[in-house]
């Protein structure tokens, strides 16, 4: 063996320490977002009549700071240290790492300067002006260059699943995005879509549905290959199912974006075949939830004792809940009851806040001793604690929106026998607004847990180096 391969590589842990930091900032700014836009929905007055904090222009602050920002750094995070770690070398390029984080962060500060004032393109999760989505795709090339350049730079000749997740994830995101933000621009804050009507609805949903699919899935997927069972100490319950999951995702995200248009001007062949993909979309999507829970056979004990763990673990329950109810609302009599109503909401967030939420914060929790040099987390205790704060407040959520949206679904369907309808819209809004403050509760608890887990990392990142060791086993939660 040359001298080269046995040396211990020397990681770039600086831009990953950073996107990590970053993760939980904008985490707890992101969710506090959302719980002050769920308070908005049953007490309207905390506008406060500032156009600049009306629910209209918040709620895309909150899906922008949640989706691109909290999500987003946790993905340049995990899979800047996946690929080092994986492929046995430093990145590719420093400086492209450097870029990537101080252009990401810009686009985020960019995104809080446009979005309350109004600058919106309008198309959902999509919103950012064109000098932004500019921005972007610079920082997204940049990224998938520094990626793929590891890779092909690696010491080991295998290429670990978690990394073809992860190069996936990079590649249609830059087709997406630049595919649906094509614009003709007419100000400097202002743009309008190449496309029209329904070419445009569909070009949005197929970027929109896929965002779902490739940023919110098959990223976190790659970080869940790399994080389980490096948490449980076993390897991948199967290595064959893991690669067939990864093309069976792959190859049938991509076509379930119609979905979100049922019942619209979309020609109806186009409706059933993205059901249809969708419904199939099930398999997969299951096989690769076993695949991560199954890694912890011989292991289950430890959950008993290890917080991380379970968040890793409850967040792959909640990513099964959240790909089973999917190709359900897929289906379009299910989706003529749940549309528009807060069934949707509760789905997203069975998704957003218990799988991509959950596996992200199981991560953060895994790195941060590795990155500072330490053992454990200054308090497992409080992990624990984060633990059940972040699980009690996602179930009152989701559990709130089911509850919310059949009602509203049933309500605005009821006709009379002689064909009126039964509830006014205003009956059905009434009848949501203590579902609205049970959300609120189950926000609050979420933001809590944040900030409890802000506290335990500064409290780790503070402690002399290698000062806090491993609890024995048992004594942790
Ligand atoms: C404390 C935690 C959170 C709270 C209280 C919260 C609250 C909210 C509220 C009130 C809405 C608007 C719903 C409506 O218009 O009826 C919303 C929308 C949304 N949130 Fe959150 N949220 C939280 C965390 C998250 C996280 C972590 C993510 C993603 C990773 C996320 C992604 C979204 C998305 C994608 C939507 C748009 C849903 C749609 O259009 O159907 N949220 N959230
Ligand atoms: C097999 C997997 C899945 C399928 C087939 C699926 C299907 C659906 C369907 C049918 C809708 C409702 C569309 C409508 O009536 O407007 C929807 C909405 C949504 N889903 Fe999923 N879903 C899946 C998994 C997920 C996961 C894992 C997440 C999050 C991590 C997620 C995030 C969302 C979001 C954000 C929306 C709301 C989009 C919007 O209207 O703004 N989905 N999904």
């Amino acid at each position: 063996m040359s001298e080269i391969s046995q040396a211990k590589p020397d990681y770039n842990y600086k831009v990953v320490r950073q996107f990590t930091i970053m993760t939980i900032i904008w985490g707890i700014v992101g969710m506090s977002l959302g719980v002050f836009i769920a308070a908005q929905l049953f007490a309207p007055a905390l506008n406060f009549d500032i156009p600049w904090l009306t629910y209209s222009r918040l709620r895309p602050l909150h899906t922008n700071a949640v989706i691109f920002a909290f999500g987003g750094c946790a993905l340049f995070a995990t899979s800047y240290y996946i690929v080092q770690r994986t492929c046995q070398v430093r990145l590719f390029s420093d400086k492209l790492a450097a870029f990537t984080f101080w252009g990401w962060q810009a686009v985020i500060v960019a995104a809080v300067a446009t979005l309350p004032f109004g600058i919106t393109t309008s198309k959902e999760y999509a919103e950012l002006e064109w000098p932004i989505d500019i921005l972007i795709a610079l920082v997204w090339v940049a990224y998938i260059i520094n990626f793929f350049g590891t890779l092909v730079i690696r010491r080991v000749s295998h290429i670990y699943v978690a990394n073809w997740f992860l190069g996936a994830f990079m590649l249609t995101v830059a087709v997406l995005h630049i595919g649906n933000s094509m614009a003709l621009p007419v100000s400097f804050f202002k743009s309008y879509s190449i496309y029209a009507g329904a070419v445009d609805a569909m070009m949005q949903w197929w970027y929109g549905h896929n965002a779902v699919g490739f940023f919110l899935t098959a990223g976190f997927l790659g970080m869940m290959y790399y994080f389980v069972p490096k948490q449980a100490g076993r390897p991948v319950y199967s290595y064959r199912l893991s690669v067939v999951h990864f093309w069976a995702l792959i190859s049938l995200y991509i076509w379930a974006g119609p979905h979100h248009l049922h019942y619209t001007a979309l020609p109806d062949w186009t409706q059933s075949l993205g059901m249809v993909m969708s419904v199939i979309l099930f398999v997969p999507s299951w096989g690769g939830m076993i695949n991560g829970i199954m890694t912890l056979s011989g292991a289950w004990h430890k959950l008993r004792t290890d917080p991380v763990l379970r968040f890793l673990i409850v967040s792959l329950s909640f990513y099964g809940m959240s790909t089973f109810e999917g190709p359900m609302m897929a289906i379009k009599t299910v989706n003529a009851l749940s549309h528009y109503t807060d069934w949707t909401v509760g789905h997203v967030h069975s998704g957003a806040l218990g799988w991509v939420a959950m596996v992200s914060i199981g991560s953060v929790y895994h790195l941060i001793p590795h990155l500072f040099g330490q053992q454990s987390m200054y308090s497992t205790k409080l992990v624990n604690v984060h633990f059940w704060f972040a699980t009690i407040g996602v179930v009152l959520y989701i559990v709130a929106m089911w509850m919310s949206g059949v009602l509203q679904g049933l309500m605005w369907r009821a006709v009379n026998a002689d064909g009126t309808l039964t509830y006014s819209f205003v009956e059905s809004l009434e009848a949501s607004k203590p579902f609205y403050v049970v959300r609120f509760v189950g926000g609050l608890f979420v933001v809590a847990g944040m900030l409890i887990m802000a506290y335990n990392t500064y409290k780790t990142v503070r402690a002399p180096k290698g000062s806090l060791v491993a609890e024995p086993a048992g004594q942790a939660a």
